[in-house]
């Protein structure tokens, strides 16, 4: 089943993508041929046993690894095709994707304030713009009271929300977390996933979310489920979120 698009070209479509890491007799077969798509606004979860292949996926959606064969298209944009890949990756990953990983991956010698705004800085944001809109993310995510703090000093769950807050700050149109609720409680995790599903509606972003949280699952509407390196669709609950 394929979805409708408000704006194809902003989706994120994954055509018969594979991934073998490695030849011969040790090769891990990963991902066998995933066919995969995300509408712009809609927030899918991505599920799976351990060993699965959904952060290989994740990755070759991010462009961090390539696939071995097949084509992804972000934004109406072809950025792999059976080989051929696309030529700036830097410019890829810094304007077009929020990346929320398995470790948050903080860096460590500058604030957490600092953590978040870097990347709207980087993007040409003046210092005050870009920290403003870093604050209101920490605040969004209830982690604004640690703003100056050094990543070290944070507890494992507040490091993830800095981390998420680092991935939504340039409002990047396509949005990657693995696992980004592992490290929080219940209510954290729904207050993220709130907030996730949020930033899609209102920026139309299309957001992949790999989880095992048995409190986000009936959340999702949609669904992939990664069995045998083949990603199987479902209808999610679509269970609305606590007030
Ligand atoms: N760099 C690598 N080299 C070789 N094999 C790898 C590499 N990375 C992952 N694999 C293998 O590919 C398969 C898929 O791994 P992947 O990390 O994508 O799974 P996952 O679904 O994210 O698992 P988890 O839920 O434990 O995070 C596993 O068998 C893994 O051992
Ligand atoms: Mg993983």
């Amino acid at each position: 089943m394929t979805t409708e698009h408000s704006n194809p070209s902003l989706a994120i479509r994954m055509d018969n993508v594979v991934k073998t890491y490695g030849s011969g007799a040790t090769a891990v077969h990963a991902v066998k041929g995933v066919n995969l798509e995300v509408s712009p606004g809609e927030v899918v979860g991505l599920l799976g046993p351990s060993g699965s292949g959904k952060t290989t996926l994740l990755q070759c959606l991010g462009a961090v690894i390539d696939p071995t064969s097949g084509k992804i298209v972000l934004g109406g944009e072809v950025i792999y095709d059976n080989g051929w890949r696309v030529g700036d990756l830097r410019a890829l990953r810094r304007d077009k994707i929020g990346f929320v990983f398995q470790a948050p991956y903080l860096i460590p010698f500058i604030s957490v304030l600092d953590n978040v705004a870097l990347l709207p800085m980087l993007a040409g944001q003046s210092n005050n713009k870009a920290r403003e809109r870093a604050m209101e993310l920490l605040t969004a995510l209830e982690v604004d009271h640690r703003s100056h703090a050094k990543p070290s000093e944070l507890s494992g769950g507040e490091q993830q929300r800095v981390a998420i807050a680092r991935a939504l700050a340039n409002k990047p149109p396509f949005i990657l977390a693995d696992e980004p609720t592992a490290p929080l409680d219940s209510e954290r995790s729904l207050i993220v996933m709130k907030l996730l599903t949020k930033l899609a509606e209102q920026y139309q972003t299309a957001i992949i979310v790999v989880t095992h949280d048995d409190i986000i699952i009936p959340r999702f509407k949609r669904l992939y489920r990664l069995r045998d390196g083949i990603a199987h669709e479902e209808q999610g609950q679509g269970l609305p979120f606590p007030d």
